[in-house]
């Protein structure tokens, strides 16, 4: 067996946000198909999930499903949402063993009702988990989530519930699905692609984003590592002129 690589992240990594990428390509690469790079992806998040406890991270986000998915074929997405409840009812019990706490960001009423209960119950189960959230990005959208923040700020505002001017980033930012959790310090995303896809816009705002042509399936502990080290060689100014 390869030894394990000593890492020590020096810099302050709160949170953490990955688009993982590149299932299809991964799967096509082996003849397979599209949707078996899907299930595959499943088996590579504890391995990232332990590594972000070793580092300390406090949320970790995955774009699991984006409101622009639903583009795909049906088929693609059946099989996606089957390997979703399967990793739910599977990894529950690791879940609360090591403190990892599940909430979900997106729209989960426009998935069928089996997907949408899984979501509810390991909501539920891991509510009390206080070690890392795993904030899991479903049927969601940045600028739906904007939009929606809007929405309800306006009722607010509509039913004397609030003054304009105590409308501020901050009060907004507590209207978005990631209510409470810190802004993205570092946004990963693999198989090459370099663009957002409508993920996390205003989370995104002064997160570091690197870039690694490894697809998800492949992405393990040593390709975290050398993504951390990037970030870690980053000079985060804010605006400012700041040298960390
Ligand atoms: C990412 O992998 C997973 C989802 C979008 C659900 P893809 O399915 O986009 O894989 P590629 O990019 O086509 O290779
Ligand atoms: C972004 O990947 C969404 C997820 C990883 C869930 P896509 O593969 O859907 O994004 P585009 O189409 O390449 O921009
Ligand atoms: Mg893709």
């Amino acid at each position: 067996m390869s030894k394990k690589e000593t890492f020590v992240l020096e810099k302050k990594l709160n949170h953490v946000a990955f688009i993982m990428d590149g299932n299809g390509r991964w799967a096509k690469l082996r003849g397979l198909p599209r949707y078996l790079g899907h299930k595959e992806a499943f088996k590579r998040l504890r391995e990232i999930f332990e590594a972000c406890r070793e580092f300390h991270v406090q949320v970790m986000s995955f774009y699991a499903f984006s409101t622009e998915n639903w583009n795909r074929p049906q088929d693609e997405i059946d099989h996606l949402m089957d390997y979703l409840e399967e990793y739910f009812a599977k990894e529950i019990d690791y879940f609360d063993s090591v403190g990892v706490k599940i909430q979900i960001s997106g729209d989960i009423n426009r998935l069928r009702p089996t997907s949408r209960q899984a979501c509810i119950d390991a909501c539920e189960r891991t509510k009390n988990n206080t070690a890392i959230i795993a904030n899991i990005c479903l049927n969601y959208g940045g600028r739906d989530d904007i939009v929606r923040a809007a929405k309800a700020i306006a009722e607010e505002y509509a039913d004397k519930k609030v003054a304009l001017e105590d409308i501020n980033e901050a009060y907004f930012a507590d209207h978005l699905y990631t209510k409470g959790l810190p802004d993205v310090d570092l946004m990963i995303r693999t198989s090459g692609e370099q663009r957002l896809s409508n993920y996390l816009l205003w989370q995104n705002a002064y997160a570091e984003f690197v870039f690694t042509p490894v697809k998800w399936p492949d992405f393990n502990r040593k390709a975290f590592i050398d993504c951390l080290k990037e970030f870690q060689g980053r000079n985060r100014r804010y605006g400012g002129l700041k040298n960390e």
